[in-house]
C-alpha cells in the first residue's frame, strides 16, 4: 500500500503531484554531498598534494560512506512511495528514457561507494570513517575485495558524474524549454501543499 494513499496524506510522503519532504531533503542534501565528493575527486585527479586537495580529499571516505548510507535509505523510501510518485512527463519514449536514466543513477550511486568500501575493508591498511576505526590495519590484502574497486571505482565514479551532469541538464530543459512542472515537483513539493502553504 502506498504511504500517500492514507486518508490524510502526510507532508513527508510523495504524491503524484510532487515529492514529499523526505524525498526532497534526501535529494538536495545528497546533491550537495555529491558536489563536494566530485570536487574532491577532480582535485585529486588534477591538483594532487595541494593544500585544497588535501583538505577536500581528507573527507572522501567519510562523505562517500555517508552517501552510501543515504542512497540505501533513499532507495527504500522510493520503493515505499513507488505507487504515489509523480509520473515522468512527455512522450512514452522520453518517459522510458527517464526511468532508465534514474535506474542507472541509483545503480551507480550504490555500486561506486560499495566497491570502495569493500576495497578499504580488505586492503589491510585499515578503514576509518569520521575518525572511527571500522577495520583495524594489518593482515594480508584480500584480492577478491580489492581488485574490483581498483578496476572500477574511479571509472564508474566518473561515469556517475557524466550521468549526474545529464540529469541536471534534462531537469533544466524541463524547466526552461518544456516549461512543465518536473523540476518544481522536486523544489516545491506537491501542488496541494503549495496551495495550502
Ligand atoms: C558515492 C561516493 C563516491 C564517489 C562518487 C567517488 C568518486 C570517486 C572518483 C571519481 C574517483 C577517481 C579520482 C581520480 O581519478 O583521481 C575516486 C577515487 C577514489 N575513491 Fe572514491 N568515491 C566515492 C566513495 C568512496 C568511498 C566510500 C571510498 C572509501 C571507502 C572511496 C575511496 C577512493 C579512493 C581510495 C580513490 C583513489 C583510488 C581510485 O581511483 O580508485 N571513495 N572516487
Amino acid at each position: 500500500m502506498s504511504i500517500a494513499g492514507a486518508q490524510s496524506p502526510s507532508p513527508l510522503a510523495d504524491r503524484p503531484t510532487g515529492y514529499g519532504l523526505v524525498t526532497r531533503t534526501l535529494h538536495w542534501g545528497m546533491a550537495l554531498l555529491f558536489a563536494w565528493q566530485f570536487a574532491g575527486a577532480m582535485l585529486h585527479a588534477l591538483a594532487e598534494r595541494t593544500p585544497v586537495e588535501r583538505f577536500v580529499w581528507a573527507t572522501h571516505y567519510s562523505v562517500g560512506v555517508t552517501l552510501w548510507a543515504l542512497v540505501l535509505a533513499r532507495g527504500a523510501w522510493g520503493l515505499a512511495n513507488l505507487g504515489s510518485r509523480p509520473r515522468h512527463e512527455g512522450p512514452p519514449l522520453l518517459a522510458r528514457a527517464a526511468t532508465l536514466g534514474h535506474l542507472a543513477l541509483y545503480a551507480l550511486m550504490v555500486v561506486v561507494p560499495t566497491l570502495a568500501i569493500l576495497r578499504a575493508a580488505g586492503n589491510g591498511r585499515g578503514f576509518s570513517v569520521y575518525g572511527l576505526q571500522l577495520v583495524a590495519p594489518g593482515g594480508e590484502p584480500n584480492a577478491a575485495l580489492v581488485a574490483p574497486g581498483n578496476v572500477l571505482h574511479g571509472f564508474l565514479g566518473w561515469t556517475l558524474l557524466v550521468l549526474v551532469a545529464g540529469h541536471v541538464a534534462v531537469a533544466l530543459w524541463h524547466a526552461r524549454v518544456r516549461r512543465d512542472g518536473t523540476l518544481r515537483r522536486m523544489t516545491h513539493g506537491p501542488e496541494e501543499s503549495r496551495l495550502i502553504g
